[in-house]
């Protein structure tokens, strides 16, 4: 069964050029060998029948993996979790230029809802100034949609800031959405409030830059750059108690598939952790349908 109980993880970094098409990390060259472009066409595939032994340990020939599964392989389905600036967004950037995940974050749904002027939008601001959850009866049926769209399923889907309460989670459940893994970035609150408040988004492609940390390659993107409305030091507060109020519900209901990262290394190296499970996971995906005659 899952061997992803509830621990820290230190791996040793390795460097990522997000720019760079993927390659396998060094420990599965032999598996991926004479597949490494059809690597990330893995997520692209869809298998419908859930998969009950997703963890199992069982190994194929390198050889008969390969030619049995890049059409098959089930995508990949993952839950990103952290405090307030912990490094979500930025980690989902990259996993998602990587792995070709569909990214569904709650808080930018619910700012296109702000954006976009609707009821549901005006409502939803009330509780993101105050730093609080949005009433789920605006949030669920929100993510539930976003995830049941063709792209999602047949992608897979990497899901941040959602579920944030237990009740969330329970309704996930109930829709049939299951994670294959919970991570959650763990950084010092001190770091937290720094990261809010030098947080710049670009409105063109929205990238998240941060004033010392990323700054904007040139001229032209740092001066159209934009900050959230509720990026300051007192508002990142409230959202700080939120967060805290609720992690351990949210915890207690994915124990058995978290893991928990050191989110204040550089991102690179965060990814680099990241990336490293997200493989091994991807493997055993393709490992769980068993050889298949070439
Ligand atoms: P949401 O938009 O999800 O905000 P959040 O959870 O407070 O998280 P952030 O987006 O602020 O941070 P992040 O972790 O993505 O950090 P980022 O990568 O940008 O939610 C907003 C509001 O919507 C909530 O308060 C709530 O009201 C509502 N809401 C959302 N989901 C809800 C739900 N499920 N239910 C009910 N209500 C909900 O990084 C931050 C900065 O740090 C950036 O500048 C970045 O460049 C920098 N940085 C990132 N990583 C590193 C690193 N490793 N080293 C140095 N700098 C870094």
């Amino acid at each position: 069964m899952a061997s992803y109980s509830c621990y820290s993880v230190s791996f040793t970094a390795q460097s990522f050029n997000p720019n760079k098409p993927l390659a396998p990390p060094p420990n599965q060259l032999s598996r991926f060998s004479s597949c490494q472009s059809k690597l990330p066409l893995l997520s692209l595939h869809l298998s419908r029948n859930r998969s009950r032994n997703r963890f199992s340990k069982s190994k194929a020939s390198p050889g008969l993996l390969v030619a049995a599964s890049a059409e098959k392989a089930e995508p990949l389905r993952i839950m990103i979790s952290g405090a307030p600036a912990s490094g979500k967004g930025t980690q989902c950037e990259l996993i998602t230029k990587k792995y070709d995940l569909v990214h569904v974050a709650a808080g930018d749904l619910l700012r296109a809802e702000v954006a976009s002027g609707t009821e549901n939008g005006k409502r939803a601001k009330e509780f993101m100034e105050k730093g609080q959850l949005v009433p789920n009866e605006i949030v669920v049926m929100m993510v539930k949609d976003r995830l049941s769209q063709q792209d999602s399923e047949e992608k897979g889907w990497l899901l941040d800031g959602y579920p944030r309460s237990q009740s969330q989670a329970t309704a996930l459940k109930s829709f049939g959405f299951d994670p294959d893994i919970f991570i959650l970035l763990e950084v010092p609150e001190e770091i937290l409030v720094e990261r809010v408040v030098g947080r710049r988004l670009d409105p063109v492609t929205g990238k998240i830059y941060h004033l010392k940390y990323s700054p904007p390659e040139t001229e032209e993107i740092a001066a159209r750059l934009t900050q959230r409305f509720d990026d300051t030091e007192e508002k990142v507060k409230l959202r700080l108690v939120t967060h805290n109020s609720n992690v351990e519900d949210v915890l207690s209901m994915y124990g058995d598939i978290t893991v928990k990262l050191d989110g204040s290394q550089p991102k690179l190296e965060v990814f680099s952790q990241i990336d490293s499970i997200l493989s091994e996971l991807l493997e055993k995906k393709v490992a769980a349908l068993g050889p298949v005659a070439a």
